[in-house]
């Protein structure tokens, strides 16, 4: 009995052993919107038909679970497949033949995050591969732009900014009406000094000669 026991978990191992089902990737980040190719490698045996070969692609969130991708006796069958996904998974099916499940995945929303498994059951072995996806919500522009200040200040690029900080002052400065106002004001009031001053000069000069001549006289 014990030893039928043995055999059992021996010859289960030795089959689990040899068939295998791969992640490329054990983690995804993506942003929303945006398209993501996930992929799984499984052992194949080019003997075999894919008349036994049996895929179940899905999302586990918390306890939900949504089907993703669905193959039976080697033909998918997409009604099986969650409305979440509808129109939204494309399979490779060349890829397939080779044993990579490859799927890609459009327009994601953020509820697509979560763990996605692939169970591959064939006439010679079961096994299945997980991987986790993370899809954050698109970013508005004042969003990146922060984003970008952040990452310049963590990767001590501080000097850069004082530099474009300087740059937009400069800018202002050298701004052409800024010169011309100035210039001009600057011209204005010479001009005025230059004739004005001979002026005075010339009235105080026949001013001063009139009273001496008074005083003369
Ligand atoms: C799975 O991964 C192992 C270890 O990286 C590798 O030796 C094996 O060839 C892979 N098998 C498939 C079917 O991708
Ligand atoms: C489970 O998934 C279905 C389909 O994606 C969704 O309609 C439902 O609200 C989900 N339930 C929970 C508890 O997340
Ligand atoms: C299974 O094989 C048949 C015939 O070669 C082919 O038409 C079909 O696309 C294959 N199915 C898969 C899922 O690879
Ligand atoms: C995303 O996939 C869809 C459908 O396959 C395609 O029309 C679109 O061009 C892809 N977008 C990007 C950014 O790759
Ligand atoms: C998803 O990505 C965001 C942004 O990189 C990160 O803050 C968050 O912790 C990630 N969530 C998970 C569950 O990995």
């Amino acid at each position: 009995m014990i030893c039928r026991i043995l055999l059992l978990i021996i010859l289960t191992s030795c089959v689990s052993g040899s068939f295998v089902v791969n992640v490329t990737q054990t983690s995804y980040q993506a942003e929303e919107n945006h398209n993501i190719t996930l992929e799984w490698t499984f052992t194949t045996k080019p003997d075999r038909s894919n008349k036994t070969l049996n895929i179940f692609c899905e999302l586990f969130i918390s306890n939900n679970v949504s089907v993703l991708y669905h193959v039976h006796e080697g033909v998918e069958v997409s009604e099986s497949q969650d409305e979440k996904f509808s129109g939204r998974v494309q399979s490779d099916k060349d890829a397939l033949r080779e044993g990579r499940i490859r799927l890609q995945l459009s327009r994601l929303r953020t509820d697509d995050s979560g763990l996605y498994l692939c169970e591959v059951n064939t006439d010679y072995g079961f096994s299945i591969g997980r991987c986790r996806l993370n899809v954050t919500g698109a970013k508005n522009s004042k969003e990146k732009y922060w984003e970008k200040v952040k990452n310049a200040l963590a990767g001590g690029q501080i000097a850069g900014i004082i530099l474009a900080g300087l740059m937009v002052l400069i800018g202002e400065i050298v701004d052409p009406k800024f010169f011309i106002n100035k210039g001009v004001r600057e011209e204005t009031t010479s001009d005025a000094d230059e004739t004005t001053v001979p002026l005075q000069l010339l009235a105080g000069d026949g001013s001063e000669g009139s009273e001496v001549t008074h005083l003369e006289a």
